[in-house]
């Protein structure tokens, strides 16, 4: 399982890819406001500040066009920042179309907002890279998100799709943990998350009992 960090925070990102970890960062608008990103130009600026940290990785690039035309006449921008764009495309009907037009012309894309397992097969059925099920907004609404990673990962797999689930909003290490049990093929982590999943108290005490006993060797 690929892990990416879900946020447009620089140090953050470069925290992540020193742990020697990241596979790839996802971004989405409100993340991007969340850093006082405004603007087009300082937008793309960021999104190459990112592909510069990140290096190998995938970047996904949120577009915030609602219409096909002006889809992909954003994605195509986005694409041109970095060979490691892929363009995040949300699920609805023109996005949907315009992700198939992205495949027809070797963008990548994200779906993003996906809620349901049809939802997936629609995404996947368009060629996109990555479908994004949202796992920690569906547990808030009393459904359960990581069975719809696991349902969207039997459907691929029966049907034979090539799209890559990405698990997003994560909310904590079980979530990571359980998403990778349920056949996740990237999950996008805020940083806490990635860093719970250190967490032992027993390797704490272990340690702390090595280092102890290290004093009479
Ligand atoms: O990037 C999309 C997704 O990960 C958002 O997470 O925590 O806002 O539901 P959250």
């Amino acid at each position: 399982m690929k892990f990416f960090i879900d946020t447009a925070n620089l140090a953050q990102i470069q925290e992540a890819h020193d742990l020697g970890i990241l596979d790839g960062v996802t971004t989405n608008p409100s993340l991007m406001a969340k850093e006082g990103i405004k603007g087009e130009a300082a937008i793309l600026q960021h999104y190459k500040d990112i592909c510069e940290i990140v290096g190998e990785g995938d970047v996904s690039a949120e577009v915030l066009s609602t219409d096909f035309a002006s889809i992909i006449e954003e994605g195509k921008k986005l694409a041109a920042i970095d060979s490691n764009i892929v363009v995040k495309v949300p699920m609805i009907k023109d996005g949907v179309k315009a992700i198939k037009w992205f495949t027809d012309n070797n963008i990548r894309t994200n779906c993003t907002l996906v809620f349901s397992a049809g939802q997936a097969i629609l995404a996947a059925k368009a060629g996109a890279t990555y479908v994004s099920p949202f796992i920690g907004r569906i547990d808030d609404s009393s459904w359960d998100g990581v069975e719809l990673i696991a349902q969207i990962a039997q459907i691929y797999s029966i049907q034979g799709f090539k799209t890559e689930i990405l698990a997003a909003s994560i909310r904590n290490a079980l979530h990571i943990v359980k998403c990778a049990e349920a056949g996740a093929d990237v999950c996008t982590c805020p940083l806490d998350s990635i860093l719970g999943l250190l967490k032992h108290p027993l390797t704490d005490i272990g340690l702390a009992k090595f280092l102890e006993d290290a004093k009479k060797m």
